[in-house]
């Protein structure tokens, strides 16, 4: 068995102020630019019951209702992202929770200033992205397909 899991997952909401900012194409650029591999996207609308489940661990939060509000104003886009440390190297693209105190070249860095509106969620911890991508998404709704510039995207000892 290989020791590089090339097939770590991880969950991507593009959340309502994208769409509305005509940031999807950005934010998905980014994700590819970097080589994380696409396994399922798709436009849903968030329900209360969904989000209630998504964002249990802030229920007693003073935004929590701002929170959700925000998150039924419009579709959101969500996809799964497969590659070597998906979590962490996503986690690292998108930056800290507010666009104030991200770094500039990351997404929420460059393209937000908010804490509430910033733009993306990604998974935490791999735990966390198991159970998130199951709450999303069918079995059926996820891809295992063959990319081509696989052997470019990574180095020999880790396609191994
Ligand atoms: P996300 O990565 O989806 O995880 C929880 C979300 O809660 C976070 O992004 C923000 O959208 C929102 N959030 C976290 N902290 C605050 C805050 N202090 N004020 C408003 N919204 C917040």
């Amino acid at each position: 068995m290989n020791k590089f899991n090339l097939k770590e997952k991880t969950l991507i909401i593009i959340k309502p102020d994208a769409l509305q900012r005509n940031l999807i194409g950005e934010i998905v650029g980014r994700f590819e630019r970097k080589g994380l591999k696409i396994i399922g996207m798709k436009m849903i609308k968030l329900s209360d019951l969904l989000l209630n489940k998504h964002y249990a661990h802030h229920k007693d939060k003073f935004f929590f209702t701002g929170l959700k509000n925000f998150m039924k104003s419009s579709p959101v886009v969500i996809m799964v992202l497969e590659g070597l440390e998906a979590v962490s190297v996503t986690r690292l693209i998108v930056g800290p929770t507010s666009g104030r105190k991200a770094d500039a070249g990351s997404i929420r860095g460059d393209l937000c200033i908010s804490t509430q509106t910033n733009i993306v969620h990604a998974s935490d911890s791999v735990s966390t992205a198991r159970q998130e991508i199951k709450r999303f998404f069918k079995s059926v709704e996820l891809f295992n397909y063959k990319k081509m510039d696989f052997e470019f995207v990574y180095g020999e000892e880790e396609r191994e």
